[in-house]
């Protein structure tokens, strides 16, 4: 049978403790690359065909079935109490595994660098007549602290836990990963018959194998790479994940036509999305949610986020771009400017110092160093509309609400309390006096005395 025509029920198990987080946040709600480990592996066991999705979480968990419902709003959510193991786990969905699915996908919520493609091939490893499980493996770099996947020719014989390992299993390098595809058809009867006959008196899912084969059913390992299957545990490991998905991001920008000065100093986001021959120079951070065009070039110490960049625009160097910052083509965006909830026309220039939020611009205004939107009285937020081909002089204050008309000037140091006609020229400062002689007589007067 086709993978694709086999129903799926994923279950994510997410009732472990992460306390070594020391974290008020459970741990599968801190972040990599600018999402929570839980939606990194909802999102992977979606794509990899789930029908359906189970989480089982610790009670009082709520953040994350706040998240979670928030991510994938049918996803069904079963507790586990007390936590007795990673196969009591799976059995506090019951009721969804009853509903007969031809697979059944387990993984960890904090183990959230699996791809789609190996939860996918996971599955592929059922497609054998008698087959029960198929468990995910790794060649660890250090074996210590993992289950080890005991082999005999192509098939998986058991999997035992390090501290219940007998005889030479210690030199086994080949470890559990923790993730594994069970054949729905059997895998009630198989998991109710686990017990707790081991060193920490827990129902172990990795005893599943051993359970399988002796109702005559088999089970087969699946290789993964290390990185892919890294736990996390403390924030050490959460940074090591952090580098393992910056790397993969990068690479497949990269391969899509990005070139990074540096790439080891820009942060990417797990959507950051890129057109062509984009360059991004050093010590660029993209958040969630940004979009850029063809032909962009981002100079260096850039912060973005939630902002659409339209093509060959320019950004940078120390700009800020915050949600809701959409650009049009050939825009430049220069150093110590921020952008907020705003759209630029074509062709706009802020090169220098300048807040810009709440506001739409017109195609190829000019927007003057030190210009600002005074779009918050303390209460509530307005809006600045600045039309076409305005010059809004250096150190102008636009207090919103305000509208500029198409092709006005608007004089340098102005404060722009009403709205300006199309093509006029705007000045609201006062007239410049002067004194004549005034300094030198002030600098004789204070000389003698
Ligand atoms: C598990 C595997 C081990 C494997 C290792 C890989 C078992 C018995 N052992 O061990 O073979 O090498 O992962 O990292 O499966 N959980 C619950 N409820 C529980 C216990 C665990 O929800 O009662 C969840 C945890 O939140 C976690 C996952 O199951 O997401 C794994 O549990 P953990 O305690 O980390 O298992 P390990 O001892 O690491
Ligand atoms: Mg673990």
């Amino acid at each position: 049978m086709n993978a694709q025509k086999r129903t799926c029920l994923a279950i994510v198990l997410a009732a472990g403790e992460g306390k070594r987080m020391r974290s008020a946040r459970p741990k599968v709600l801190h972040e990599l690359a600018g999402r929570s480990l839980l939606a990194h592996v909802l999102t992977a066991v979606t794509a990899a065909g789930a029908d359906r999705v189970a989480l089982v979480v610790a009670p009082g968990h709520d953040a994350v079935v706040k998240e979670a419902k928030a991510l994938a709003p049918d996803i069904e959510i079963f507790v586990q109490s007390p936590p007795l193991g990673t196969a009591h786990a799976v059995l506090a969905a019951k009721p969804a595994i009853a509903e007969g699915y031809d697979d059944i996908l387990v993984a960890f919520a904090d183990t959230p660098l699996v791809r789609p493609e190996t939860f996918a091939r996971l599955r592929t490893g059922l497609e054998h007549s008698g087959r029960a499980v198929a468990a995910l493996g790794f060649l660890a770099g250090n074996p210590r602290g993992y289950g080890r996947l005991i082999q005999e020719g192509e098939t998986l014989v058991a999997i035992r836990e390090d501290r219940d390992l007998r005889g030479d299993e210690a030199e086994i390098f080949f470890c559990n990963a923790g993730l594994m595809a069970i054949a729905g058809a059997t895998a009630l009867p198989l998991l109710e018959s686990i017990d707790q006959a081991n060193a920490q008196g827990e129902y172990y899912l990795t005893d599943i194998v051993a359970a399988a084969r002796a109702r005559g059913l088999s089970a087969v390992a699946i290789d993964a790479p290390e990185d892919e299957v890294l736990g996390i545990n403390d924030r050490l490991q959460l940074a090591g994940a952090e580098a393992v998905l910056q790397t993969r991001l990068k690479a497949a920008a990269m391969r899509d036509g990005v070139t990074f000065l540096d790439p080891s100093r820009v942060t990417l986001s797990y959507d950051t999305q890129f057109g062509r021959d984009v360059l991004v120079e050093p010590d660029v951070f993209f958040g969630p949610g940004v979009k850029i065009g063809d032909g962009v070039t981002i100079r260096a110490f850039s912060h973005l986020v939630g902002a659409e960049i339209g093509s060959r625009s320019i950004i940078g160097p120390f700009a800020r771009l915050r949600p809701g910052a959409s650009l049009a083509e050939e825009v430049h965006i220069g150093n110590f400017v921020e952008v907020k909830a705003s759209t630029l026309g074509p062709g706009v220039k802020a090169n220098h110092l300048a807040y810009i939020g709440d506001a739409s611009i017109g195609a190829k205004t000019n927007v003057g160093a030190g210009v600002i939107t005074c779009n918050y009285d303390g209460f509530a937020k307005f809006r600045t509309e600045i039309g076409e081909g305005v010059f809004v002089g250096v150190n102008s204050a636009m207090v919103a609400p305000v509208k500029i008309g198409d092709g006005a000037y608007i004089g340098t140091g102005s404060v722009i309390t009403q709205d300006v006609s199309p093509d006029a020229l705007a000045l609201a400062r006062s007239r410049q006096i002067e004194k004549p002689s005034w300094a030198k007589d002030f600098r004789a007067k204070r000389q003698k005395t």
